[in-house]
């Protein structure tokens, strides 16, 4: 069964991409108008539900999944419903009750921007193609035909080897705009980023030699799974081989944002390197980035590290001042929830990008590429802190040409997403975990 086909593309104003391709110029534009500061937030404004497929037979998933394959009895890993329902659990399922100051609130194991999830989650393996529903941990069955050969057909760097698994991720367009307005849209990308970063570790760990596709026809895989283009596109699509058990130590279900804001309290050097050596491994991306993303880190509380702004130098892991005495407080516009949170942060980490290096080889479609890039980064930088025991929260809110001044690296680089770290106050926030790191093997 296919779903129906979807419509013509219209994107509704102020939506990003546009509807043709301009070599740059609409995603510049875009960039230029909405996508650079934070607009002022309605916080009466909801967020939209997330997506269902009306009509779709839903299979329920066993809740608490299980995590080892060998305990499934020998039925193939990629196979659904059962073993893949760790999967999904780990990449975006509901895996904690968190308690803040608004309420109980269902915690997830990547973080969004405003909460608002924009990203869905498609599987196609050899049993057909189906939509992950996280709230009640179940699959919508969209085939029962194997479509892995239309998904492959669509990339434009299809793997070697015919992958055992695809993870689809897409992004519902109108999620946060309601909140965020058009900055929304970047937010989507840094989001499915993230996600793309959760599915990548996930796949990893679990020796799935996973690699991550930008670069593919939207309308093919759009129509596959039946979306209506004004409303869901694709952002990235992970190939894999079929995924063993976890290696320990993962975190990926230690890593949530530290509400709670931070001790002023000094962090050593190592554990601010190590974070950094662990977010700037190579990502298993389908196309070089022109420029790479750089990272930075501004300093306030790090034993052995002056206060300022350095740069991580990619070749030998060092960090190189760049300027001295600036504070991650200094991100932050005045008065705002920032100011207070940078000022607590022992330190924070700018992930840099150039977006004028891309547009001449990949066009429009690079703004997203670049912040879903970032997004993997950040993801990493928050599970790499959850394993070094670290509070840390990612952040949009940050002021960007503030930002940009400190890294001194010239007009093109720029500041795409910046996270804060630091010890966690007292305990944190409340939270109930529905599963359970003894679980994971
Ligand atoms: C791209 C991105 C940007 C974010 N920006 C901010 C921000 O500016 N301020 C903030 O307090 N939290 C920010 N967050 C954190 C989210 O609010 C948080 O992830 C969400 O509420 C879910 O909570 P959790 O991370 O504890 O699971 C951001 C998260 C993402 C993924």
């Amino acid at each position: 069964m296919t779903r129906t086909p979807a419509a013509s593309p219209a994107p509704p104003p102020g939506a990003y991409p546009s509807a043709v391709e301009t070599g740059g110029a609409a995603a510049r534009r875009f960039h230029l108008r909405h996508g650079r500061v934070l607009p002022a937030i309605d916080p009466a404004a909801g967020t939209t539900a997330p997506k269902h497929h009306p009509g779709a037979p839903v299979l329920p998933l066993p809740f608490p999944p299980d995590f080892a394959p060998a305990r499934t009895g020998g039925r193939h890993p990629a196979a659904f419903p059962e073993p893949l329902g760790a999967l999904l659990a780990l990449i975006n399922g509901v895996t904690r009750i968190d308690w803040t100051g608004t309420g109980a609130s269902a915690g997830r194991p990547v973080p969004s921007g405003g909460g608002a999830y924009p990203g869905e989650v498609y599987l196609a393996t050899p049993s057909g193609l189906c939509h992950y529903l996280p709230s009640v941990h179940a699959l919508e069955v969209l085939s029962r035909a194997d479509q892995r050969t239309s998904v492959i057909h669509a990339l434009k760097q299809p793997p070697s080897d015919a992958p055992e698994l695809a993870v689809l991720i897409t992004s519902r367009l109108d999620a946060n705009v309601a909140r965020y307005g058009p900055f929304g849209h970047r937010l989507q990308a840094l989001d499915t980023g993230v996600l793309t970063g959760q599915a990548l570790a996930l796949l990893e760990s679990a020796g799935a030699g996973p690699t991550a596709h930008a670069c593919f026809s939207g309308e093919e895989l759009g129509r596959l799974l039946g979306l209506d283009a004004r409303a869901e596109l694709v952002h990235a699509v992970i190939t894999a081989r079929t995924p063993h058990a976890l290696a320990p130590g993962t975190a990926l279900l230690r890593r949530r944002t530290a509400r709670a804001g931070f001790e002023p309290a000094p962090v050593p050097l190592p554990a601010l390197l190590a974070v950094l050596a662990e977010a700037a491994g190579p990502v298993p991306l389908d196309h070089a980035p022109p420029a790479p993303c750089e990272l930075y880190v501004v300093a306030h509380r790090v034993t052995g590290l002056d206060t300022g702004c350095h740069r991580r130098d990619r070749r030998t892991g060092r960090l190189v001042p760049v300027t001295p005495d600036a504070t991650p407080r200094d991100l932050f516009p005045p008065g705002g929830p920032g100011e207070l949170a940078g000022f607590e942060a022992a330190f924070a980490v700018l992930v840099t990008g150039d977006y004028e290096s891309g547009y001449p080889r990949f066009g429009d479609r690079w703004y997203r590429m670049l912040n879903l890039r970032a997004g993997v980064v950040g993801q990493r930088l928050g599970l790499a802190a959850a394993r070094h025991g670290l509070g840390a929260g990612l952040r949009c809110d940050v002021d960007t040409a503030a930002a940009d001044e400190l890294l001194d690296a010239g007009p093109e680089r720029t500041t795409l997403l910046a996270a804060l770290f630091g010890h966690e106050r007292g305990s944190g926030t409340p939270v109930c975990h529905l599963l359970s790191e003894k679980d994971l093997p």
